[in-house]
């Protein structure tokens, strides 16, 4: 029987590259989390289309890995469910000589593919030897936690290590120094004073990348007629790492910064839910992206997506390869000093105006009471009160009604 051919609308070209000295079958990898803590998972994974995972963060045997349940929690947005997905979840408990069998399987079932995994540790016996065992699995990269959002292993729980420029510099140092072959990269977090100083100690370290960057702590709610915060354990709660669509904006500015300031590789992790977030974090520096959230909500399946998403785009835009979009926005990011001065007004095309009124609304309490009602509920800008503070664009329910205009 013939084999059933894969609909055009899904079809995807040649989207491999190069990226760290590791070849990449596409830019879409699974991040490090529950998705990529058990084999056949992650062997499913590969066989949907992932270019590659990163497994779930490890440690050395005995390490104590006290977990609680429930671990999750949803920060839901006008109806819709994990806007922002928060967990109070640690590292695997799984330790290093169950993540080398993995590598050594993966490597053996799908030597295309790029099998990472990710470590942690307190002392720096620990971490050289995560990586000597690791390097001997035929593993084709590490990356390092300095960011869990539950805290470090070692000295200092409770406070991530990436806080610290020095313990960051001092401690990339160690894991470098144990392989010469293997690429690492070292996962940060952007609960930080200057994200640029702590990606210049990795430079410094000698350390090959950054993943930017990890969860953002937050408390998920509070049930207000128990108090109880969430997620509820008998009452009781703690901060949770919160990730999904809703933290995509802080992952931009993240690798941004970093990609403008320092000259390292970087692996973008944080809010990206599908193909143009991928292409966005890439356009600031990213030069592959991790998924996590949009998995455990929908699936390994979203890569039949990402892939046809990301090959339109390249035919659209006449980019050879996926490689082409990184740091392409960067050279229009700039400091608010050097903005253009511009005199813009609002201009709302009436055609498409639904008459529903939230834009007076809003620059009436939120703006420069410069929209008036209008006959027949479509509104009116005056042109002397605007100052084309842009408000009203944003909360208007139809694309492309509401536009800023340069005025003459
Ligand atoms: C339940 C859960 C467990 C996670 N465990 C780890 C981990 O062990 N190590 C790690 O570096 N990141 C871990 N992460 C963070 C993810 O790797 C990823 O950086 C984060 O979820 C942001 O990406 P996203 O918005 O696509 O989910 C975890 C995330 C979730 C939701």
């Amino acid at each position: 029987m013939d084999k059933i051919k894969e609909p055009s609308m899904y079809s995807t070209r040649d989207l491999s590259y190069d990226f760290l000295g590791i070849h990449f079958e596409n830019p879409f990898i699974l991040a490090a989390a529950p998705s990529t803590d058990n084999l056949d998972m992650v062997r499913r994974a590969f066989r949907a289309g992932w270019a590659g995972a990163i497994l779930k963060t490890t440690s050395v045997e005995g390490t104590k890995v006290d977990l609680c349940y429930p671990m999750m929690s949803s920060f839901d947005h006008e109806g819709r469910k994990l806007f922002g997905m928060g967990n109070i979840d640690l590292i695997s408990e799984h330790h290093i000589d169950k993540v080398e069998y993995n590598v050594r399987m993966l490597k053996k079932e799908f030597p295309h593919k790029m099998v990472a995994a990710s470590i942690m540790a307190g002392r720096k016996e620990d971490w050289q030897s995560l990586v000597e065992r690791l390097e001997k699995t035929g593993v084709d990269m590490i990356e390092c936690s300095f960011s869990c959002p539950q805290g470090n292993i070692g000295e200092d729980p409770g406070k991530m290590l990436a806080q610290s420029i020095s313990a960051t510099e001092l401690t990339a140092r160690w894991v470098k120094e144990a392989t010469k072959k293997i690429p690492i990269s070292i996962k940060i977090t952007p609960h930080v004073t200057d994200i640029v100083e702590v990606a210049r100690a990795v430079k410094r370290s000698g350390c090959d990348a950054l993943t930017a960057s990890n969860s953002i702590q937050a408390l998920m709610g509070i049930d207000i007629r128990s108090f109880a915060p969430n997620p509820n354990l008998g009452g009781k709660s703690t901060y949770s790492g919160m990730t999904g669509p809703a933290i995509k904006p802080i992952t931009l500015r993240t690798i941004a910064e970093i990609a403008r300031n320092v000259d390292i590789s970087i692996l973008g992790t944080g809010g990206a839910s599908n193909w143009s977030d991928a292409v966005e974090f890439m356009a600031v520096g990213a030069g592959v992206v991790e998924f996590c959230t949009v998995v455990m909500h929908y699936g390994f399946r979203v890569i039949t997506d990402l892939k046809s998403g990301m090959s339109h785009y390249l035919d659209e835009m006449r980019f050879s390869s996926p490689k082409d979009i990184v740091r392409k926005a960067l050279p229009n990011l700039a400091m608010h000093d050097e903005l253009p001065r511009r005199t813009v007004r609002s201009h709302i095309d009436k055609k498409l105006c639904i008459g529903c009124e939230v834009c007076y609304i809003a620059c009436q309490d939120g703006g420069h009471m410069a929209i008036d009602r209008g006959s027949n509920r479509i509104p009116d800008v005056d042109q002397e009160k605007c100052v084309g503070c842009g408000l009203c664009q944003h909360v208007c329910p139809v694309d492309s009604c509401i536009g800023m205009q340069v005025a003459a």
